[in-house]
């Protein structure tokens, strides 16, 4: 099928490459000169383990291509499937304009009968708006499809490649049995394919984000009583996990969650729950308790270097808001540094593949090491904001060798106590007792 991307973000340029991918022929427009340069010559624009070869693949075979020219774009797709932002305004709610330009855009320029898929994470009603708008706007056959995305940055590409399942909202079947056809080679596993109202799959999407969201506001809940109380969350995690009911997905204590999905998403099914009229009580309670959790790394530093922090170096370990990505949006780290850089601290930053977006926030406001052991030397303590998969076994004694002081703020629960104790390091973590360390890291 011949088909458009437009916007080549993180969905994206996932989903273009994807589908290209299956024989498909695709087009991915943006609005971005300098990122569609970027990918005709191969390159992917972020970091997402196995876009690269399907990329680099999918452009020789001449199956697929990028572009800024919207009217070369929208004359090529039978199926345009958008995947622009929607990010949150200023009061929580979404904000649609790129969406609703990209609409107008497509209804002004189109030739023929058109498919348009919103793949954007968008309020109740958007798409029913949107068809009606473009409707008006173009003599030819136009339906408007919601398909909302659930891919997980770091597992991207394998998500799309083998979804749970699809999601289709579609007021008619012709347009159904077309994504349908276009989703086939994905659900060969025999994953469903739910079709469903629009309205019903753009709230689909709100009440997954938010439900995983809540999981990880309740056990950061969790885990600040059982600070008060003394108590290990992680002994409480494994009581609570293993019953069958609950389980253990998106139930780890932390610094809160972050990314471009999550904290607005919350905000926006708030936000539109209450210009229907109905107080979303549990929903603000879960971005505020993450609103809370972000500080709680920065608060044990601060606590623990009390009046000192202006003279103090740290390391940090993991900027991006989760592993196997380079995205920093919304990420916890952010907030530790920029509360850090407030209070004088020198930061000094090791992340596997977040430098190159960290760089362009901060400039040389930090220092940036390709190594994380050159990131700890003279630091004071390190701060593992990031659960990479690296730092879950790292050379204990060459870290005790580096740091002035052996001090550890752990804001992912990455380290057993146990083992903290045995190789004398004060140990801070998230709803878990303090591990003192030895007299020397008490100065
Ligand atoms: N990132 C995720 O993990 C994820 C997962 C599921 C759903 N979503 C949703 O998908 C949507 C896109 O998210 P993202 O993270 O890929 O965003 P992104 O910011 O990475 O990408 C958006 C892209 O759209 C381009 N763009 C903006 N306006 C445009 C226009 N008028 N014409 C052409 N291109 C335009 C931008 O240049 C950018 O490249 C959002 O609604 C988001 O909530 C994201």
């Amino acid at each position: 099928m011949r088909i458009t991307v437009v916007g080549t973000g993180y969905v994206g340029l996932v989903s273009a490459t994807c589908l290209a991918d299956t024989g498909n022929h695709v087009v991915g427009l943006d609005i971005d000169p300098a990122k569609v340069e970027q990918l005709s010559k191969g390159v992917s624009t972020i970091y997402e383990p196995g876009l690269h070869d399907l990329l680099t693949d999918n452009l020789r075979a001449g199956r697929l291509r990028f572009t800024t020219n919207a009217d070369e774009a929208i004359a090529h797709g039978q199926v345009v499937f958008v995947a622009v932002g929607t990010p949150p305004r200023q009061d929580g709610s979404a904000d649609t304009s790129a969406l609703d330009r990209t609409c107008r855009t497509i209804a002004e320029k189109m030739s023929e009968p058109k498919v348009v898929v919103v793949k954007s994470t968008v309020p109740v009603g958007t798409c029913d708006r949107l068809e009606a708008e473009m409707r008006a706007q173009t003599p030819h056959r136009l339906d408007v499809v919601s398909n909302p995305e659930f891919l997980k940055e770091g597992t991207a590409v394998d998500d799309f490649l083998r979804p749970d399942r699809i999601v289709v909202g579609a007021e008619n079947g012709e347009a159904t049995a077309t994504i349908r056809e276009l989703y086939l080679p994905f659900v060969r596993n025999q994953r469903p394919i739910l079709t469903m109202s629009r309205a019903a799959a753009e709230m689909t999407k709100y009440a997954a984000n938010c439900y995983l969201a809540a999981r990880i506001s309740y056990i950061n809940e969790i885990a600040n009583i059982c600070e008060c109380c003394g108590v290990d969350v992680d002994q409480v995690r494994a009581g609570i996990g293993t019953d069958s009911r609950i389980g253990f997905h998106f139930l780890y204590p932390g610094a809160g969650y972050g990314g471009s999905c999550f904290p607005k998403d919350v905000q926006a099914l708030n936000h539109l729950a209450g210009s229907k009229g109905y107080s979303a009580d549990l929903l603000r309670a879960v971005h505020e308790i993450n609103q809370r959790q972000r500080q709680l790394l920065f608060s044990k530093i601060a606590n623990r270097f009390a009046g000192s922090l202006g003279e103090r170096t740290f390391a940090l370990w993991g900027v991006t808001f989760k592993p196997k990505t380079d995205d920093l949006r919304e990420a916890p780290a952010i907030y530790v540094i920029d509360r850090l850089l407030e209070a004088g601290s020198t930061v000094r930053v090791h992340d596997p593949r977040g430098l190159e977006n960290l760089k362009g926030l901060y400039g040389d406001r930090v220092i940036c090491f390709d190594d994380a052991y050159d990131a700890l030397a003279g630091a004071d303590a390190l701060v593992l904001a990031t659960e990479w998969n690296e730092f879950r076994t790292p050379d204990f004694d060459r870290m005790r060798e580096l740091l002035e002081a052996p001090i550890i703020f752990d804001g992912r629960n990455v380290y057993e106590a146990e083992t903290m104790k045995r190789r004398a390091f004060e140990y801070h973590s998230i709803g878990r007792p303090t591990v003192n360390g030895p007299a020397s890291a008490a100065s």
